[in-house]
């Protein structure tokens, strides 16, 4: 199959959709690849990086859409490429189409088959496409918290790990999933005192086998959640209601009872924010203050670390985009996970969440397909 790689062109996007490594999979598998012009330059990949691994640069977006079987992306495609995509092209990228009726109109005019990342499933009913970047961002939270926690941030002036014989700072981590967990293993490398609120008894659990009782669980509760952010140094928001808005699980009116200069980092900012005083930010202003709080809310957190991310993203979505490559359209109908992450084909909407929160017509697969 032609694949095609076109460079990202969303505001500060810098991760890229196939990397060198990923391309020198498909070209072994007999595809051919083509790569837009400086496509990798983001996360330090050069032309040469992918024409060594037998890749083919093309000097615009419009060459690689126009030559291209299939697209591979990062982020939902903009206005500028949906009018590039056609019938009978399979674009595999996250799409987030729940909110998004413009791109949705944009796909469904192009007759173009989308699957997106964020609802491919695997065999244990996770989201094997989504969990990468919430591996990177709670890792990150704890790199955001320990700068937002410096004076000269206007934080408590605490260093996370303390050092012998001070006590170290006091982590709350409210959303014990992926995002949850990572941010936790994170913050107890560095010596932290950590505890983790979840709602659900057998996840809290399995948290208490893993960390071998270096953290405490909490089950949440209006009072766990209130006891332990008002002796917080840092609370990581890492909850997620699927196909629903984050709870606000801290009000406003809870702030004047914390810590002055502690620090709250809502990652689940991208789902509204669990934190009422949250609003999104970005990377070059990520924190502001709210009654002496420091408030941490960047939407896209792994597009910091682009290199890490492009690599984590390619690893989880390899074998799917090889199928893909391999089978053609085919691919989706033979495999379930796949199947799942179909979300329009031929100027239908196949996935019936995003049709529902669209108010468009929903087509079953088969529908759609015949
Ligand atoms: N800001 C970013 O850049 C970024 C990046 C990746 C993920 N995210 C977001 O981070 C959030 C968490 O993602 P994840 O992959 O860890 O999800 P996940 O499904 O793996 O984990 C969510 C956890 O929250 C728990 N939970 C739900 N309601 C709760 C409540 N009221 N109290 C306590 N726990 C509760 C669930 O039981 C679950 O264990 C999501 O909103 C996701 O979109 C943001």
């Amino acid at each position: 199959m032609k694949v095609g790689v076109p460079k990202e062109i969303k505001a500060h996007e810098y991760r890229v959709g196939l990397t060198p490594g990923a391309v020198r999979e498909y070209v072994a598998a007999g595809h051919r690849v083509m790569i837009e012009t400086n496509a990798g330059v983001g996360i330090g990949a050069a032309d040469d990086d992918y024409r060594n691994v037998g890749g083919t640069i093309l000097t615009s977006a419009a060459e690689v859409f126009a030559s291209s079987e299939m697209i591979v992306k990062v982020k939902e495609p903009q206005p500028s490429e949906w009018c590039q995509l056609r019938e009978n092209q399979i674009l595999f990228t996250y799409l987030h189409l729940a909110p998004d009726l413009d791109q949705a109109k944009g796909l469904l005019k192009s007759g173009c088959t989308a699957i997106a990342y964020e609802t491919v499933t695997d065999a244990h009913g996770g989201l094997p496409l989504l969990a990468p970047m919430s591996e990177v961002a709670g890792r990150l939270a704890m790199e955001a918290a320990g700068s937002a926690l410096k004076r000269s941030a206007g934080g408590r002036g605490l260093l996370i790990g303390g050092v012998p014989g001070v006590q170290p700072a006091r982590i709350v981590v409210i959303g014990g999933g992926v995002v949850g967990t990572h941010a936790a293993r994170m913050a107890v490398g560095l010596g932290a005192e950590v505890t983790i609120i979840d709602r659900s008894i057998p996840r809290l659990r399995e948290l208490d086998e893993l960390f071998e009782g270096r953290v405490r669980t909490r089950f949440s509760t209006t009072e766990s959640v209130e006891e332990e952010v008002f002796a917080a140094d840092v609370v990581i928001g890492a909850v997620l209601v699927p196909g629903a808005s984050a709870p606000k699980l801290v009000r406003r009116t809870m702030l004047s009872s914390m810590r002055k200069g502690a620090v709250l980092v809502d990652v689940a900012i991208d789902q509204g924010g669990c934190f009422e005083t949250s609003h999104p930010t970005t990377h070059a202003n990520p924190t502001y203050e709210v009654e002496g709080i420091i408030h941490y809310c960047v939407a896209n957190m792994p597009g910091a670390v682009p290199l890490t991310s492009s690599q984590a993203l390619n690893n989880a979505t390899l074998p799917f985009g090889l199928a893909l490559a391999n089978k053609g359209f085919s691919a989706v109908l033979e495999n379930p996970h796949l199947r799942a992450g179909l979300n329009v084909h031929r100027g239908r909407l196949t996935y019936e969440a995003v049709a529902e929160s669209l108010g468009l017509p929903f087509s079953p697969i088969e529908q759609a397909a015949a």
